[in-house]
């Protein structure tokens, strides 16, 4: 295991603390998150914990249920206790970068869902400033895609859609919603996510953007050693 696989592995695993008897929870997507997921379906196991969770994404879905971890949705259970997802970047604010996975609007839903959210990562998540290396997910409606690529772009970005497979057979990646996503690339970083994010939102075609603002409480980064840090966002 590598490095930041072991501190992937000690993220995970501590937010599994945060999980107590009778909660209902938002189950993140991610290599960081599947830590999380074994260590859940372990406390049930050894603890008897009654638990159910709303997964983020059909690979997360499986991934529970392999586990015998409880699922639900959120038409029935529309209020979650505490959702725990990963993060392909974090600033100092504790704003996000997230989609690199691809399921950055059913976790946005999810996180919007949630009384709490704690984000769980590895080393080499944290930025000072977000989008200068990891490229913005932002999820898109197929419909229209040439045109809402141009408007994303007019907002000072090169966009790339994101494809799976080789070329020739290259195709556009499809979400679990059927959608498309552009890799937006910002080559100073992104200076005002909340401004961006407004504008962004606005362009018809363009269903979510992979900035999270204001929605984490607390991240939990792991070390390669199996210890953590635990910070927690200044609400001043
Ligand atoms: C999924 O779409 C993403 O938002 C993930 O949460 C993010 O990419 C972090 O993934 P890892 O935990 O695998 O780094």
């Amino acid at each position: 295991m590598s490095d930041v696989e072991r501190s992937k592995e000690a993220a995970g695993r501590a937010a599994a603390a945060e999980v107590a008897d009778g909660m209902v929870l938002g189950l993140g997507t991610g290599s960081t998150v599947a830590p999380f997921l074994e260590a859940v379906a372990d406390r049930i196991r050894e603890e008897g914990l009654s638990l159910r969770g709303v997964p983020t994404s059909e690979e997360t879905a499986v991934r529970a249920r392999q586990l015998g971890i409880p699922l639900t949705d959120l038409d029935t259970d529309p209020v979650l206790d505490l959702a725990v997802d990963g993060a392909d970047e974090v600033d100092p604010a504790l704003r996000l970068v997230k989609g690199g996975g691809g399921a950055l609007l059913r976790e946005k839903i999810v996180a919007g869902a949630a009384r709490r959210v704690v984000i769980v990562v590895g080393q080499g998540k944290r930025v000072e400033v977000l989008g200068r290396s990891f490229l913005l997910p932002v999820e898109i409606l197929p419909f229209g895609a040439t045109v809402t690529m141009r408007k994303v772009s007019a907002l000072g970005c090169q966009p790339f859609l994101r494809t799976r497979g080789e070329e020739p057979a290259a195709r556009p990646f499809a979400t679990d919603n059927g959608n498309w996503i552009l890799d937006c690339r910002f080559p100073e970083g992104i200076a005002d996510p909340e401004d961006l994010h407004g504008r962004l939102l606005a362009i018809p075609g363009v269903l979510e953007a992979g900035l999270f603002l204001g929605l984490c409480q607390t991240l939990i980064e792991g070390r390669p050693d199996g210890t953590v840090e635990v910070i927690q966002r200044d609400e001043a």
